[in-house]
């Protein structure tokens, strides 16, 4: 391989973008700027080559620069086969060939391989043409996700919530990609998602740190799909046993299948999983890094890694080399305004801006007629912060976003909540003391920097729990249910608890059953507190028929809401002692002390599990 001057490898990275130049960077601290030449790369990026042709031009042009070792960016470089040509070249590569990248390209044929590999992933029905539908709704007939088989720059999947949906969704991909396009019809999983980053080489991989990529353009996770609008990085705490589970369900099985498959694959292998209450499954592959999670990842690589990425192209990956450093990244994009479509202000200038611990990245930038560095179009920078916590790694780059966005305001769009903490929908219809127990565990307790309260919801406007909750300044949902009004007032709390971007719903002495739609609108994310063991006493008067029983314990049971009244499965249980109580006020004082003990501590378990919202590790 070619050396540099210094006795270093000349790498080129492959791409335009915030990957690329995030790769760039992180290469260029390593091994020296004059290392580094990104092809084409973009005008904010050091290094950048500009356009230097394909095939054996690019080939030349690669060798003219004394290049020796190829990182390739973008998906659509590797299904076009330019790993395979550069690797006929006789350049070191670091990406797939064409059929390697058959993974990411084509959704069936990755689905095959993780069927054929028994690696958790959504059932699936495949559709050709409208006669094979039946078949579809038949295995489906609730929620189910319609993903167009081939590369369709994220636009090729869409989540429906009901048969209806689906069938607008299958006459969408059909307008678009054809009548007979050729579209999988999946389950519908639920939980929250977390990619997983390796280095794979010939049977052997290394494990780089994992990422949590915000897909949608506005706060709390609406709006409609982008890129990716910001990423965080660790995403679970480094004792989690979900990594172990990951490794041993889903990482060594892949690896071991890309192997039994004599699947030639030498590059990044990107495994977007979704924590589902069965464990994770994967939701795709990717060949590649993502756009922002590399920018997030990247940084948290310590020691070498262009001895990894050399290992990772020759073949000679050396096994569990990765050092992860502990310290926390947050990547906001800042994307041009109008985006995902055009751009509609004039484009700005590429802002020089600082703050300590946090740096910009930039995605798209050009040089004007004048000479002058600008932003026109798309995900143009990626402010990222580095600190020891999570909130720490978030402010920095929060800080650096202000400054560009200061700049031009009217030019730029960001998400205000990329690694925010869960929030709580907290249902109450009377005095809510387990709502002050929650809140006071969020603000010092089990539930401290985890979670926060982000909605009271109420059917009883002046109720105790809503009048203490307008007093501490949270935010209320508190509307009177009218008699033979249920669902409609059921769909109004859903809708609010959506608005307002919340991630569980925790009853709290909340007096009613939630409908069907609700509860499965919200499936497995709906938690209660029942003051008996509901496997012996549903519904009413826990206290009241310990009392009467005049029990010396009762048990207190938290748990998660299905259909029924007080049926769900049990997430946690804890005695009451009651010997020697002389009243049923008595037997409630001593109840509730056990209840406000169990819930937060009860919240704590179901979020730190990763089952539910976008839980971040290390807050303060
Ligand atoms: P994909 O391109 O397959 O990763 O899909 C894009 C996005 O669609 C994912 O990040 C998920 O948010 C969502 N998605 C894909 N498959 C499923 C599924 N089976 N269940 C629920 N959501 C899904
Ligand atoms: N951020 C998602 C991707 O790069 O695919």
């Amino acid at each position: 391989m070619s050396q540099t001057e210094g006795g270093a490898l000349r790498v080129a990275v492959l791409g335009k973008g915030a990957r690329e130049a995030g790769l760039a960077r992180r290469i260029a601290e390593e091994i020296g700027a004059d290392a580094v030449v990104v092809v084409p790369g973009n005008a904010g990026t050091p290094g950048s080559t500009g356009p230097l042709g394909e095939g054996a031009a690019l080939a030349a042009a690669l060798r003219a620069r004394e290049v020796g070792l190829v990182v390739i960016g973008p998906e659509a470089l590797l299904a076009a086969g330019v790993a395979d040509q550069l690797r006929a070249a006789g350049f070191a590569v670091v990406g797939p060939g064409a059929q390697g990248a058959l993974l990411e390209g084509s959704k069936a044929y990755c689905k095959a391989f993780l069927l054929r590999h028994q690696i958790p992933t959504a059932a699936v029905v495949e559709v050709r043409s409208p006669a094979d539908d039946a078949a579809a709704f038949a295995t489906f007939p609730g929620p189910a996700v319609a993903k167009y088989d081939g590369l369709a720059e994220g636009k090729g999947v869409v989540v429906c919530d009901d048969p209806d949906q689906l069938r607008a969704a299958l006459a969408d991909l059909r307008a678009r990609f054809g009548a007979s396009a050729h579209v999988l019809i999946e389950e519908r999983l639920t939980g929250p998602e977390l990619s997983v980053f390796l280095l794979v080489a010939d049977g052997a991989y290394v494990e780089l740190p994992e990422a949590r990529d915000h897909k949608r353009l506005l706060e709390g996770d609406q709006g409609p799909n982008t890129g990716g609008m910001g990423a965080i990085s660790p995403v679970l705490a480094a004792d989690d046993p979900l990594r172990a589970r990951i490794r041993a369900e889903i990482i060594a099985p892949t690896v071991r299948g890309l192997a039994a498959d004599g699947l030639p694959f030498r590059g990044f292998l990107f495994i977007g999983l979704m924590l589902t209450p069965a464990g994770p499954k994967v939701l795709e592959f990717n060949t590649r890094l993502g756009d922002p999670e590399a920018q997030v990842i990247l940084p948290r690589i310590e020691g070498a890694l262009v001895p990894l990425l050399a290992g990772c192209a020759q073949g000679a990956l050396p096994v569990g080399a990765v050092r992860t450093s502990p310290r926390h990244v947050a990547g906001v994009v800042i994307a041009r305004d109008g985006y995902p479509s055009a751009a509609i202000e004039a484009a700005p200038l590429l802002p020089t801006v600082s703050v300590r611990g946090a740096h910009l990245v930039v995605g798209s930038a050009v040089v004007d007629p004048a000479g002058v560095v600008r932003l026109p179009g798309g995900r143009a920078l990626t402010a990222v912060g580095v600190g020891d916590s999570a909130a720490a790694a978030r402010h920095r780059a929060y800080r650096l976003a202000g400054e560009v966005v200061e700049q031009a305001p009217a030019a730029f769009q960001l998400r205000p909540d990329v690694g925010r903490r869960p929030r709580l929908a907290v249902f109450a219809s009377g005095g809510g003391s387990n709502l002050r127990a929650i809140t006071a565990a969020c603000a010092a307790g089990a539930l401290r920097g985890l979670a926060e309260v982000g909605l009271v919801v109420s059917d009883r406007p002046r109720c105790g729990a809503v009048e203490w909750s307008r007093a501490a300044g949270l935010e209320v949902w508190a509307e009177r249910r009218l008699p033979d009004a249920g669902a409609e007032w059921e769909a109004q709390a859903a809708a609010a608890v959506e608005a307002a971007g919340c991630d569980l719903v925790v009853l709290a002495g909340f007096m009613r059953v939630l409908g069907a739609a609700f509860v499965a609108r919200f499936e497995g994310r709906i938690i209660n507190i029942h003051p008996a063991d509901t496997r012996q006493h549903q519904g009413l008067g826990g206290y009241e028929q310990a009392w009467e029983r005049r029990l010396d314990e009762t048990l207190i049971t938290v748990h998660l809401v299905d259909g029924g009244l007080d049926t769900g499965p049990i997430l946690a249980q804890a005695p009451v002692d009651l010997r020697g109580a002389r009243s049923l006020d008595e037997v409630r004082t001593r109840g509730l002390a056990v209840e406000h003990a169990l819930y937060p501590r009860t919240i704590e378990r179901v979020l730190r599990s990763g089952s539910v919202g976008a839980l971040t590790v290390g807050e303060e």
